[in-house]
């Protein structure tokens, strides 16, 4: 059985997430999508816990899918999860470096590897700290992100 941990700050989890999620939920046996504190994100729309529960109900069609939130080093996170590897998913060239410098540090500090996705062409200008922009400026993400995060965005949950 091999289990993937897909983490992420997703403040909101959007479609490109999703896409990524529902492609892991073919390809491994479970997948815990895991809402982590990013250090370097101070700021956040969403508590980790709304964020957990938004992601639940995003991929309650996958029953191989389950969603965390916790903090701490990812690495930690793969042990507490009892997961196999990190799966991380890539929009473009932008994206790289940083993923590739995580993911060398990650498998420094425990060995465990990451392996990456490419998200859906359709998703890959989707990104959450434009999600969160528009619908801070009045503009619809209706079509960018699951039901269970809009709702929220409009305060409709
Ligand atoms: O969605 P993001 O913001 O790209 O996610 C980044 C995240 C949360 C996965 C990354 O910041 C992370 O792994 N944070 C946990 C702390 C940690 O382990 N840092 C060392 C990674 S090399």
């Amino acid at each position: 059985m091999t289990a993937a941990l897909f983490p992420g700050s997703f403040d909101p989890f959007h479609n490109g997430h999703l896409g990524l999620a529902e492609t892991m939920s073919s390809l491994f046996d479970r997948v815990v999508v895991a809402a982590l504190g990013n250090p370097q994100k101070k700021t956040g729309m969403f508590t980790m816990a709304e964020r957990a529960e938004m992601i639940a109900e995003s991929v309650a069609h996958l029953p191989n899918v389950e969603a965390v939130h916790a903090s701490g080093l990812v690495v930690d996170v793969v042990k507490e999860t009892a997961t196999d590897c990190i799966v991380k998913g890539l929009r473009g060239i932008a994206d790289f470096d940083n993923e590739l410098q995580m993911a060398q540090m990650n498998e420094h500090l425990s060995g465990v590897q990451t392996l990456f996705l490419p998200t859906a062409p359709e998703h890959s200008y989707i990104a959450s700290s434009l999600v969160r922009d528009i619908s801070r400026l009045g503009g619809s993400v209706s079509d960018m992100v699951p039901s269970a995060v809009s709702s929220r965005l409009t305060g409709q949950a």
